[in-house]
């Protein structure tokens, strides 16, 4: 009787959450949820023997868990292949044609949230993962069993694994972002990461309170079901209780696919939740496996991306900034705008000569562009908005810290504080020094640092290693317990042992960036040996130029800082490099290459210095001097340079080979 009870309660109770989360169309009242989901919670309370795993009082969290499991995906998570206009959406359907594929696809949004593994057995719900790197993601069962559109019980007894998106809805992260402005709390910067952040909870309840939704998309093993098409995939999973997008749609030809995106472009402000592109999937599975995979993404699929977005706001003020170098930036200050969820407060003006050629004036409104993942930029003025009071631009003569006068440096356009002990500059140099890809010194943020140098505890380099004689000091600061004083310590002691690249990154030479230090690091082993290389040896090494090599010279042969270098080899500061080594290569050394399209198996980054740690050279254009083209997806027109030219065409498959790995 009992138990009958029970299972009626859960039913009821799933119907209901169904009918309103995932099919937005209430069935009963909210007294009457209330009243079941109470006579369900009291009924566990008083014969927990019931109780079942899937019970939707799960869904309220309480579980504290100490840290995620790892799981792995049994089919790789993958990632798409990114699409930016019209004509790569061409050579992405030519492609396919190619093949001998008449294809038809299914436009999907591109949900702007992280994608998430559900698995179900016998139609119950039993584990969520993360994506994490593609094949080991962390377990989130527990936050996803608070998402009211994530079932905890199927329409079938099946066994499943489904993937699809789990996102916050612009409502509520205004709702959140009300709340922890009036507490004083740093307001969530944008959906994406308030979900991110939402499911890493290790409070259930945490997660519960963020009010997460999810979409399905992905049907990892659609054989297993008998199913032969994406469409018939969605239909079967939305059929299992699942919440599939109702916007995805079936296309018959590039036209119909092109309206689509038109389309959806144009209307997508009006979604309650944000999307950054448009998702095209080949429809026929059997087309889909002709196709096949990249290392990384499938090639029957691909993400288009938005464009930008572009906002109007008001450029309150230039402020200038002084780097480690003595180098001199403008900044705009601007009214706070969102731009897809991201709040832009400044934005960088880079030099003088860029201000001018904009003719920004303070007090304008400005256009301002911001792409995903990419730093905010001011695009121009809108002359017709100006009223005569605006105010303009004027380079400032004298540093702003300092005061010491500004200079340029010749044939530059920067201007520089050239005063040594200007304290902008060491606070730079020092912050520079301990920053991630330098000595990776973690607990010491930009401010701390400021903070130490004004106490006079960190003035230059080696001081970072004689901290611990401050430790009484520190421990009566404010906001330092014995606990995160000592992991401090801990983290400079570490520090130490690091790869000589790090190091030579660390002292900041001018013009030595991370790719030069790597490879300075593996050709000289040791600090010393750099320090005594000659200025012919230098330029001799490919992708060190002249400017350079003198800037390494000219670094060294200053006493103050040489008397910083041996000082710190006092201390016990690792001066050699023991990071992995890798042979010049006769297929790589003394040649130029140039890359073209996007890349599956390595980044831009990554394939470069590969090629510049076996002695070769990347450059930005094809030329008659170009040993190969390395042709990545969609390549642009470089590829059809190459081959006007006859230069040899590389695929990433034959960059390994030569590689000999
Ligand atoms: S399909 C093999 N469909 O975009 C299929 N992904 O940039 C892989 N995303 O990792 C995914 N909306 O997190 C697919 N309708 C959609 C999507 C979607 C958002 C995300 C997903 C993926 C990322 C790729």
């Amino acid at each position: 009787m009992l138990e009958k009870r029970y299972e009626e309660l859960i039913n009821i109770i799933n119907e209901a959450d169904y009918n309103y989360h995932t099919l937005d169309k209430p069935t009963i009242t909210d007294q009457e949820y209330d009243k079941y989901l109470r006579e369900l919670y009291e009924l566990e309370y008083a014969h927990p023997e019931l109780k079942r795993d899937d019970s939707p009082t799960g869904r309220a969290g309480g579980k504290i868990l100490e840290g995620f499991e790892k799981v792995t995906h049994k089919i790789p998570m993958l990632s798409l292949s990114n699409v930016f206009n019209e004509s790569e959406i061409i050579a992405f359907d030519n492609r396919i044609k190619k093949e001998g594929i008449t294809p038809k696809y299914v436009c999907e949004l591109k949900i702007d949230g992280l994608s998430v593994s559900l698995q179900y057995e016998k139609g119950k719900f039993v584990r969520a993962a993360t994506r994490g790197d593609g094949v080991t993601g962390e377990d989130i069962t527990e936050n996803v069993r608070t998402i009211k559109t994530v079932p905890l019980t199927l329409t079938e007894e099946v066994d499943i694994e489904v993937r699809g998106e789990i996102y916050m809805s612009k409502k509520v992260l205004e709702e959140i972002n009300e709340v922890r402005k009036s507490e004083g709390k740093e307001l969530l910067q944008n959906a994406r990461n308030a979900a991110a952040g939402s499911v890493r909870q290790l409070d259930s309840k945490v997660a519960a309170s963020r009010k997460l939704e999810c979409w399905i998309y992905h049907l990892p093993n659609p054989e297993d079901y008998g199913i032969t098409t994406h469409m018939e995939a969605l239909e079967y999973m939305r059929h299992l209780g699942f919440r599939v997008n109702p916007n995805n749609k079936l296309v018959h030809n590039i036209d119909e696919l092109l309206q689509y995106i038109e389309e959806k472009q144009e209307t997508r402000d009006d979604l309650p939740y944000d999307i950054d592109g448009i998702v095209i999937k080949l429809n026929s599975l059997p087309d889909q496996k002709i196709m096949g995979y990249t290392a990384k993404y499938p090639r029957w699929a691909t993400a288009y991306k938005f464009p930008a977005k572009v906002v109007l706001t008001k450029l309150i003020d230039i402020v200038f900034t002084v780097g480690r170098t003595g180098q001199i930036t403008p900044n705009a200050v601007l009214e706070p705008v969102i731009i897809q969820g991201s709040t832009i407060r400044r934005a960088t003006l880079h030099n003088e000569d860029y201000v001018i050629s904009k003719d920004l004036r303070i007090g304008d409104i400005v256009s301002i562009r911001k792409a995903a993942e990419v730093i905010p930029e001011v695009v121009e003025a809108i002359k017709e908005r100006r009223t005569g009071e605006e105010k303009p631009f004027e380079m400032i003569k004298f540093c702003p810290i300092c005061h010491s006068p500004l200079m340029k440096k010749e044939g530059q356009v920067d201007y520089y504080c050239f005063n040594q002990g200007c304290d902008r500059r060491h606070i730079e140099g020092l912050i520079h020094f301990a920053s991630r890809k330098a000595m990776n010194i973690d607990g010491l943020g930009d401010q701390i640092i400021e903070d130490f140098y004004n106490l006079g505890f960190i003035k230059r380099f080696t001081d970072f290693y004689k901290l611990y004689e401050h430790k009484k000091d520190l421990t009566e600061l404010e906001g330092y317990g014995d606990k995160s004083i000592n992991n401090l310590l801990d983290a400079i002691e570490e520090s130490k042992h690091n790869s000589l690249e790090r190091l030579i990154f660390a002292l900041g030479i001018p013009n030595v960036g991370e790719k030069t230090a790597k490879l300075l690091a593996m050709k000289y082993d040791t600090l010393d040996n750099l320090i005594n290389a000659d200025f012919d040896e230098l330029v001799a090494i490919p992708d060190i130029g002249g400017i350079i090599a003198k800037s390494i010279k000219d670094y060294f042969a200053l006493s103050f800082n040489m008397d910083q270098v041996n000082g710190l080899k006092e201390l016990g500061i690792n001066m050699t490099y023991t990071g992995e080594k890798v042979e010049e290569n006769e297929n790589f050394s003394g040649k130029t290459f140039v890359i073209t399209g996007t890349l599956v198996k390595y980044t831009r980054d990554e394939i470069e210095e590969k090629i510049s740690l076996l002695g070769g050279k990347a450059a930005g254009s094809v030329s008659k001097k170009t040993s190969a083209v390395i042709v990545g997806e969609n390549p642009g027109s470089k590829y059809d340079k190459a081959k006007e030219l006859g230069i040899p065409i590389w695929s990433e498959d034959d960059f390994e080979k030569m590689l000999g790995e």
